[in-house]
């Protein structure tokens, strides 16, 4: 059969499909693969493995709904229409698990560094203008015996706290839909969420609830001295009021794996300022997770193929 991957990935989940026999072709080239490029491509196919940047939407999963599967390489899968693809018998398949600790670790490392004013002091150097040691120089938060507010406590909010309280005795305040009774922290609401954390960590998925959540009336009711991450989806926090909060004194610094747009601009004026740290989506980027990310979306197509129940199904 004809499997098609809109994006190179790590080379052993493509070997698993042709070793089974299977004809894979993957989209090359620098620029991603356009829409036009995409329906052609799934046309000639029996299968897809699908990246979060491309939008499997209800015409497109319409047009195409001899697919046999999707496999989304990304735990989350706000970019595929889930209900089409439930009343189409689309199968779909995404990366839990595999990515959790990968993805905790980046949320770690944009605190530490926001707490720390990392980015603020390495662009010092690299500007020229570290004049030497100062008393007064980069003075930054000590993250011991804060306060944590994990919003969205699923496998990468809980693995991200465990670090936290591991490596800084923190407290941990989380919201979510449902109590999670193996973790150490204290369910509470959304309002006391915001208002006690030192440390907001944003780990929910992308959906009509959370879409927006963190705007401007929440980041004033965050601490003033509070620390922001989001390693989740963009669209989750207003990039104009962080803005805005960060330039009034009203949110710390933040640290942000996720933007909105992806890619974002050079120009955005979140990129201007000290107090904040941006990565490129890049919470999943070890070989470790990626090879295992490469080898489940193989497994799960391979199911798929023969019409078995998922490794990883999203529904
Ligand atoms: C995912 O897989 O959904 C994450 O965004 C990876 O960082």
């Amino acid at each position: 059969m004809r499997i098609f991957i809109t994006k190179p990935i790590i080379e052993s989940g493509i070997e698993i499909l042709r070793s089974a026999g299977h004809e894979v072709n993957v989209h090359q080239g620098e620029k991603g693969i356009t829409k036009e490029e995409l329906y052609s491509a799934a046309k000639e196919s029996d299968a897809l493995i699908t990246m979060l940047s491309d939008k499997i939407d209800e015409e497109f999963l319409e047009k195409n709904s001899h697919l046999l599967v999707i496999a989304n390489y990304a735990v989350g899968f706000n970019n595929i229409d889930i209900e089409a693809a439930k009343r189409l018998a689309i199968p779909v398949a995404n990366t839990p698990d595999v990515l959790t600790h990968a993805t905790a670790e980046l949320a770690f490392a944009l605190l530490l560094s926001s707490a720390r004013r990392i980015t603020e002091a390495h662009n010092s150097i690299a500007s020229n203008n570290w004049k030497g040691w100062e008393p007064m120089g980069f003075l930054g938060q000590s993250l011991a015996n804060k306060t944590l507010g994990i919003f969205g406590a699923g496998r990468i909010g809980q693995s991200f706290a465990k670090m936290c309280q591991g490596a800084f005795d923190m407290e941990v305040l989380y919201t979510s839909r449902t109590e999670k009774n193996d973790f150490p922290a204290k369910r509470v609401s959304f309002d006391e969420l915001v208002e006690k954390s030192d440390i907001i960590s944003v780990h929910c998925d992308l959906n009509a609830t959370t879409m927006g959540k963190f705007n401007r009336d929440i980041f004033k009711k965050m601490k003033s001295s509070s620390i922001f991450i989001n390693t989740a989806r963009g669209e989750i926090h207003n990039e104009v009021d962080l803005h805005w909060a960060l330039t009034h004194g009203e949110v710390w610094g933040a640290g942000l794996d996720v933007t909105n747009p992806e890619p974002m601009s050079a120009d955005s004026p979140l990129l201007k300022l000290p107090n904040v740290t941006i990565t490129p989506h890049i919470g999943s980027a070890t070989l470790k997770a990626r090879s295992e990310m490469s080898d489940l979306v193989a497994t799960n197509i391979l199911k798929g193929l023969i019409k078995e129940k998922l490794l990883t199904p999203v529904y």
